[in-house]
């Protein structure tokens, strides 16, 4: 087993007016459950591919423990890909297809036999080790695509989106599968997902990605509690987070007339950016309410367009004047509420749950004094 390192590791195309990937920065830990996240085409494919050495590094270095690999073949990086289309032999078994790259290395068939079957034995395939894969469901599949890469006892797993082709129930099972099989092997692991529900519970830390550039790592908790930008703000946690540029005043901002005050460091940030505003980040589950009759809480002022009523909790997309333009803004209400079409609410958001962010870089703005 082993660390994996990027270490401003670049990759251009000439079609592209940025790098596909640009002077990423990441550091796996030697067993860790890395997830790469973000939306399509921001270089997580490519990314994974410069690591197996399916892909040129055109600056910077890759390093598996503290092997230098940048200009490794595939073969000596002591790596094993699992592909979202498995790319399974389709006349071969089950059995035939796991041990296929042992064969390929020559090893002992003994030897090649009993990985097989220790793997089948994990991955429960006991039973359909020799059926071809046509006869196999999806889920199987994948599972057989799995036993390929842990059968190469590798140092490093990659994992390009394995989990797309399967239905919804079954990938949420096989997700925890996966996470739950890691974690038994200690295997160090690169996922790849663009599914951001799939990274925060898979990841033991999550890598958030945009037009080829790192935007923040952290464990799930982190990058939802504290997302190190606007972007990463919105882009974690469902429904998003509601974003807001509001207007910035000498003691912070106004939400359509609901005053938000912001912490002293923050608000010195954005004026010494010479901001005129400033963007308001506030997750649907972090408004609450207002009863009818709770006319002393200062509350924002909405109209309910459509109700997403899912039992357990009620999603309220409504409509709200924020300064001068209709904003919409998404609500986390209790399931089985009254809440209809056209109806006038008021909400407020509890003091935790705003994010501040720049309106200049989209950066968080501090909440504390930085120490001096
Ligand atoms: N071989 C290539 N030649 C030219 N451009 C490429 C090549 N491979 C990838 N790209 C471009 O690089 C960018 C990053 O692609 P990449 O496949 O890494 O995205 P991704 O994050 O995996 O997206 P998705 O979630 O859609 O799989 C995209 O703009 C893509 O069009
Ligand atoms: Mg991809």
């Amino acid at each position: 087993m082993a660390s994996v390192t990027f270490d401003k590791a670049t990759r251009c195309f000439a079609n592209m007016d940025h790098p596909a990937v640009c002077e990423l920065d990441l550091e796996i830990a030697d067993g860790e459950f890395m997830v790469l996240v973000g939306p399509s085409g921001c270089g997580k494919s490519t990314s994974l591919r410069m690591l197996a050495g399916l892909e040129d590094v055109d600056s910077g270095t890759i390093r598996i423990g503290d092997r230098d690999v940048t200009h490794l073949p595939p073969k000596d990086r002591d790596i094993a890909m699992v592909f979202q289309n498995y790319a399974l032999y389709p006349h071969m078994t089950a059995a035939d297809n796991m041990g296929f790259a042992l064969k390929i290395a020559k090893m002992r068939k003994e030897e090649a036999r009993r990985r097989v079957a220790e793997a089948a034995g994990i991955l429960g395939l006991d039973d359909y080790l020799d059926r071809k894969p046509k006869s196999l469901s999806g889920g199987q599949r994948q599972r057989v695509a799995m036993g390929r890469a842990i059968v190469r006892e590798p140092q490093v797993f990659l994992m390009d989106e394995p989990l797309s082709n399967l239905d919804a129930k079954l990938r949420v099972q096989t997700r925890t599968q996966i996470a739950s099989l890691q974690r038994r092997l200690g295997t160090t692991t690169v996922y790849v997902t663009h599914d951001q529900v799939e990274a925060l519970t898979m990841g033991d830390r999550v890598a958030v990605m945009k037009d080829g550039v790192l935007q923040q790592v952290g464990t799930p908790k982190e990058v939802f509690a504290r997302p190190a930008n606007a972007f990463v703000g919105g882009f974690i946690g469902s429904p998003a987070m509601n974003l807001f540029r509001l207007a910035l005043t000498a003691d912070g901002t106004e939400l359509g007339g609901l005053v938000l005050p912001m912490p002293r460091a923050a608000l010195q940030a954005a004026h010494a950016e010479g901001a005129a505003e400033v963007t308001v980040g506030i997750r649907p589950e972090q408004f609450g309410v207002l009863s009818t009759g709770d006319l002393q809480t200062p509350g924002l002022e909405v109209v309910i367009d459509t109700v997403e009523d899912t039992g357990a909790v009620t999603y309220l997309h409504t409509t709200a004047k924020v300064g001068q333009e209709l904003a919409q803004v998404v609500v986390r209400a209790p399931g089985r509420g009254t809440y209809g079409k056209g109806k006038h609410l008021r909400i407020a958001p509890r003091a935790e749950g705003v994010h501040l962010f720049s309106a200049t870089t989209g950066l968080r703005l501090p909440a504390a004094e930085a120490p001096a």
